[in-house]
C-alpha cells in the first residue's frame, strides 16, 4: 500500500469512497464537481492500482488548515492505512508551513494519538464561518472539534448571518 497525491482520474473513485459516508453524517456531502475542481487537496491510499482511502487537507490560509473527507474502505480498514494518510496529509500542511491542522469528528479516540486535542467550534471561527454556517446540524452538533499544534489567532473568512444568533 502507498499514499500519493489524487490526479483528476482518482475523482470517481474518491467520490465512490466518501459518498458512502454521506447519508449517516459522517462525511460532509461533496459533488462530484467539487471533488474535480479540489482534487489537488486529496490523497489517496493504493493498494494494487486500486483505490482503497482517501483524506484532503483545505488550507484556509497560513494560520489554518483542515483534514477532510477521510475514510478507508471497509475492506482494508485496521492495517495502518488510515494513520497512514493522516500523517501524509500532515506532512502536506507542514510542506505549507502551516502549523495549525483543525478537523471535525466524531472519532475523536482515533486522532487523539496522532496529535490532536479537543477545541471548541468557536476556537477555530474559519470552520465556522466556512461550513458550520451552512450546515442542518448548525445547533445540533454531534462532532468534536479537534486541533493539532497552535490554536489559529485570527480568522480570514467573514461571519455569516445565520451565525449573529450563535456569536451572541
Ligand atoms: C476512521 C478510519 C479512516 C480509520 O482507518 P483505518 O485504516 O481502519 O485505521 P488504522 O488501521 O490506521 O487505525 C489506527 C488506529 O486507530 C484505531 N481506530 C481505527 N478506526 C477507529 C475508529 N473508528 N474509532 C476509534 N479508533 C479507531 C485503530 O484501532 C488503530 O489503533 P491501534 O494502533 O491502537 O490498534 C476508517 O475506520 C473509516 O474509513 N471510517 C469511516 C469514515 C470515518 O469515520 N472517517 C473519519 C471521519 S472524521
Amino acid at each position: 500500500m502507498r499514499t500519493r497525491e489524487a490526479i483528476l482520474p482518482d475523482a470517481a473513485q474518491i467520490h465512490q469512497l466518501i459518498s458512502a459516508h454521506f447519508e449517516t453524517g459522517t462525511l460532509l456531502p461533496r459533488s462530484f464537481a467539487e471533488i474535480c475542481e479540489n482534487v489537488r487537496d486529496f490523497i489517496v491510499a493504493e493498494q494494487d492500482g486500486r483505490i482503497v482511502g482517501c483524506g484532503a487537507l483545505h488550507l484556509y490560509g497560513p494560520h489554518l488548515a483542515e483534514i477532510r473527507s477521510i475514510t478507508v474502505h471497509a475492506s482494508g480498514r485496521g492495517k495502518g492505512t488510515g494513520r497512514r494518510m493522516v500523517r501524509a496529509l500532515l506532512k502536506q500542511a507542514k510542506k505549507h508551513h502551516v502549523n495549525s491542522v483543525c478537523l471535525f469528528t466524531r472519532i475523536p479516540e482515533f486522532f487523539a494519538p496522532l496529535g490532536f486535542s479537543v477545541v471548541t467550534r468557536e476556537d477555530i471561527p474559519d470552520k465556522l464561518y466556512k461550513d458550520c454556517c451552512v450546515c442542518p446540524k448548525l445547533y445540533c452538533c454531534d462532532e468534536v472539534a479537534m486541533v493539532r499544534g497552535s490554536l489559529p489567532t485570527f480568522a480570514i473568512l467573514q461571519p455569516a448571518s445565520s451565525l449573529v444568533k450563535l456569536e451572541a
